[in-house]
């Protein structure tokens, strides 16, 4: 299988923060924010990344992470020219993609679990074997700012609406999909939305309607963190930085997840470690080459 992280966009509504950067390399706490998504797909098992952003971006990307080999993966780097929708990103990735299911994660959304990794690899193994869809509902309070997901009595999914003026449901339809082989030629027959977007609701539609699509609810206790504003940015950092200083654990550190993974050996983990310097990150990948971790 193959992975996106879609990493582009203009990120107007951060501004000055974003006016020089790619809003993805913020930090979110001690780390830059692209490492949650790159987690995301490593925990499932994808190896070969398709990074897309927008032409000023693409060359930060690629000093920060280079070919992947880093992390025992390899990295592939596109440039999406304008924001023209995440389905987009399928259209831009069909030569990378080939013949192979493809996962793709949004590159600000950050999720947190436990038993997030099971979730991942099922959702992989379903687009692989049975050629079924996987996306990921979560409740909130604010569905009109999201996809949303609506469920029959058998809870079933049966529609999906994108920021649905009126309201629907409250599941969100998060930023991480998981597609069988077959997707970039689906999302070439997408129409641009009234927003002039290749919407992803829409390629998610054409699942649904041939009843190839499982919606996986994230329950309680599950985060999925937004960091569309400059409040729920502050609010990941706060809740990534809780979390770590609480159990001592690092969230989305893609060495750490490498190396347990058995695609980097530890004298890897150790040069990972020395090329971070004396930052608190460094010195936790240090760790846990040494086996000090106990968790
Ligand atoms: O975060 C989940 C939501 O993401 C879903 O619930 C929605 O169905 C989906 O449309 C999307 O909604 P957003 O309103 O968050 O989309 P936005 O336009 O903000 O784009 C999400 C990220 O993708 C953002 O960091 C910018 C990046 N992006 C966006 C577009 C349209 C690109 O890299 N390229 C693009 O063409």
């Amino acid at each position: 299988m193959k992975g996106i992280i879609l990493a582009g966009g203009a990120g107007t509504r951060l501004y000055p923060l974003t006016m020089v950067t790619s809003k993805q390399l913020l930090p979110v706490y001690d780390k830059p924010m692209v490492y949650y998504p790159l987690s995301t797909l490593m925990l499932a098992g994808i190896k070969d990344i398709l990074i897309i952003s927008t032409p000023v971006d693409i060359p930060n990307f690629e000093r920060l992470l280079g070919d992947g080999s880093n992390y025992g993966i390899n990295f592939s780097y596109k440039v999406q020219p304008s924001p023209d929708g995440l389905a987009q990103a399928f259209i831009l990735g069909e030569e990378f993609i080939g013949d192979d299911a493809c996962a793709m994660v949004l590159g600000d959304n950050i999720f947190y679990g436990n038993g997030f990794s099971r979730l991942l690899k099922t959702a992989k193994k379903n687009a692989e074997e049975i050629k079924r869809t996987t996306i990921f509902g979560y409740y909130v309070n604010d569905p009109e700012r999201f996809g949303v997901v609506d469920f029959n009595d058998k809870g079933k999914a049966t529609r999906i609406v994108e920021k649905p003026d009126e309201y629907i449901s409250n599941y969100a339809v998060t930023g991480l999909y998981f597609y069988p082989m077959g997707v970039s030629s689906l999302a070439k027959k997408i129409k641009p939305s009234d927003r002039g977007e290749l919407e992803i609701t829409a390629l998610n539609e054409m699942y649904l309607e041939k009843e190839l699509i499982d919606v996986q609810l994230l329950g309680r206790g599950f985060a999925w963190l937004d960091t569309g504003t400059m409040d729920s940015l502050t609010d990941a950092a706060s809740f990534v930085q809780m979390v770590q200083k609480r159990q001592s654990v690092v969230i989305s550190a893609p060495e750490e997840i490498a190396y347990k993974n058995g695609w980097i050996n530890r004298e890897k983990l150790l040069e990972s470690a020395k090329r971070y310097g004396k930052s608190p990150y460094g010195e936790h990948l240090k760790n846990v080459a040494e086996g000090k971790l106990r968790y």
